[in-house]
């Protein structure tokens, strides 16, 4: 049996403030939330799931990385943050809870302060991921968030005072926005000394809001060849300031990437807790796949009952396996090694796409060039047979 394989452990909370209108991630309002009540459903779900799937084989794990990403975790109080990091770390050998696990809090900036980014820390907290979105009023506004530049600013300073790892998240190629608008935004982020950045290009979601307007004519995406012009900024910008990008939207000092994502991009395995959450891992040599029901009041219903709120088990073909290792490797600027899945892959057409200057390929490592990376999904289409 292989050992010392890393696992990383996902805890989704669901609930927000408001609802922003970009987005379609598992995001409730709910007033009255039982805290308490919750804490011990995730820790119950977290039993359930290493008693059932990971008891024979427990000791060849080491715990990587644990993100509270939602929703909104930052909602959640520290004594409770407390109580789940110090399961996770319990039930998997760890170094030390400072320097080996990655422990990653999502947070808007609507909902901190010092002492609060202080009380995370002592919680065990040490990456702080910030939802800024923007550093310009006017496109704040547009993105219908409840926090002003000055707080997504003084909450970034805060952070950078108490963690020694701080990320934080923008969004770009807005309707209307221009190269110079975006510039600026990101020159802003560069005073703060990012260790690492998200940016993301605005993207129109089923089931939101800005999808509804967009039905309705009322909101026009960005002309692609300008949100091409601002991809490309950002990747001379994000160089130049030494946080270059090692994925599509991810962008780090070095040293400094995100190792819970890395995980996922790489194809690793994870335990997911919490409404709408996913785990995969190997489990009697297969790749498993955990759904955790979405249902924030259904989730915790079920958790009472049953001890969790698993919805469905599939187990993963091989091939679907190679395809999501491709799939996420290409997105990373280090690429993928193909020698396992060239049966899946038309490499006349890598050949093709290597002549054109989209891929590059040396000794079975396969990346995608800057070009192409502008059109990732085009390429995956092709070369997938
Ligand atoms: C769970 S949220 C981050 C934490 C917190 N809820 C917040 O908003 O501050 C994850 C991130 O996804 C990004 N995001 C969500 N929907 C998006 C969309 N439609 N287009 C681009 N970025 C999006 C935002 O940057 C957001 O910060
Ligand atoms: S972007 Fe963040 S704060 Fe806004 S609804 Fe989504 S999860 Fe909640």
């Amino acid at each position: 049996m292989k050992d010392n394989v890393p696992i990383s452990i996902y805890i989704h909370w669901p609930f927000c403030t408001s609802k922003c209108p970009y987005c379609d991630f598992n995001s409730h309002i709910q007033k009255n939330i039982d805290q308490n009540d919750w804490g011990n459903c995730l820790v119950s779900e977290l039993n359930y799931i290493i008693k059932t799937y990971f008891s024979d084989n427990l000791k060849k794990y080491y715990l990587k990385s644990i993100f509270f990403g939602g929703g909104t975790p930052s909602l959640i109080e520290s004594s409770i943050l407390k109580k789940i990091v110090r399961k996770c770390i319990e039930k998997f050998k760890c170094f030390s809870l400072e320097n080996e696990v990655e422990i990653t809090l999502e947070a808007n900036p609507n909902s901190l302060t010092k002492s609060k980014l202080l009380s995370f820390r002592d919680a065990g907290i040490n990456r702080i991921s910030i939802g800024a979105q923007s550093f310009d009023k006017k496109f704040l506004e547009f993105l219908g968030r409840d926090h002003s530049v000055h707080e997504a600013k003084r909450n970034i300073e805060y952070a950078r005072e108490v963690f020694k790892n701080v990320s934080f998240d923008l969004i770009y190629a807005m309707p209307n926005q221009t190269v110079y608008e975006w510039e600026k935004c990101l020159k802003t982020a560069f005073q703060f000394e990012p260790d690492h950045l998200s940016l993301y290009q605005l993207t129109i979601e089923e089931g939101t809001a800005f999808n509804q307007m967009f039905k309705k004519g009322k909101l026009i995406p960005i002309d692609n060849g300008l949100a091409s012009e601002m991809y490309s900024i950002t990747e001379d910008l994000t160089q130049n300031n030494k946080v270059p990008a090692y994925e599509v939207s991810n962008y780090s000092k070095k040293g400094k990437s995100c190792s819970h994502n890395l995980n996922y991009w790489k194809g690793g395995e994870w335990i997911g807790i919490g409404p709408g959450a996913v785990s995969r891992f190997f489990y009697n040599n297969k790749r498993t796949q955990l759904d955790i029901r979405k249902d924030p009041n259904g989730w915790i219903n079920c958790v009472k009952e049953n001890g969790n709120g698993v919805k469905n088990i599939t187990s993963e073909r091989i091939e679907d396996f190679w395809n999501e290792k491709l799939l996420m490797g290409l997105r990373l600027v280090k690429g993928v090694n193909i020698k396992p899945i060239k049966s899946i892959l038309n490499m006349a057409k890598v050949y093709e796409l290597i002549e054109a200057s989209y891929l590059d390929l040396d000794n079975d490592i396969m990346k995608t060039t800057f070009n192409g990376r502008l059109r990732l999904n085009s390429i995956l289409a092709e070369i997938i047979k």
